[in-house]
């Protein structure tokens, strides 16, 4: 080898080497919309057929309960009035009513939009229901403009959510709404 080729790899070396780093990197960036993409073929699969929206709710809460790391709560709280009462969930027993406007569903509800808490502990107001959560992200129910509730889940991890988990969440709800539209969700 010349002393020239030691110090300049050849372009065609180089460019194995940023396509070997970028296929790397490539697989830790995509397991999360990975998963989420498979949870939405289970999901449309445990609907399909059967709209009684107790069971599709439990259901849909025990495939996010059982198919995410680090999760220690998962399910529902439907708008009754105005407040928001629990819905079918995995986990411990949780609060039953929830006012609008308090507690991280109640913001996530009020303000019609999804909300990712790092640290529970340092969310004014935020409603503990099970000592061993740290991190929490609600993802509010709209059939149309018409809020139905919220989607919540919980983990003992600080920092477990991100926005690919809100983008996957956001999807799946958006299916589960769109399959129990017109049943007096
Ligand atoms: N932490 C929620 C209450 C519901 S439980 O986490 C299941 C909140 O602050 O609204």
């Amino acid at each position: 080898m010349s002393p020239q080729s030691a110090k300049k790899k050849p372009a065609s070396k180089t460019k194995r080497a940023a396509k070997k780093r970028r296929a790397a990197a490539t697989p830790e960036n995509n397991v999360k919309p990975k998963l989420y993409a498979s949870l939405v073929v289970q999901l449309r699969s445990l609907l399909k057929g059967e709209h009684d929206l107790i069971a599709n709710a439990a259901n849909f809460s025990a495939l996010l309960f059982n198919s995410l790391p680090n999760v220690n709560w998962a399910g529902f709280y439907f708008l009754q009035g105005d407040e928001l009462v629990l819905g079918p969930f995995q986990g411990n027993p949780a609060c039953v009513r929830l006012p609008m406007g308090k507690g991280v569903c109640g913001v996530a509800a009020r303000q019609c939009e999804t909300i990712i808490v790092p640290n529970v502990h340092e969310f004014p107001g935020h409603i503990a229901c099970d000592v061993a959560s740290n991190s929490e992200i609600v993802v509010p129910l709209f059939d149309g403009e018409r809020l139905l509730g919220v989607l919540d889940l919980d983990s003992p991890t600080i920092g477990r959510f991100d926005d690919q988990d809100a983008e996957g969440l956001n999807e799946l709800v958006t299916v589960f709404v769109a399959h129990e539209e017109g049943l007096g969700l």
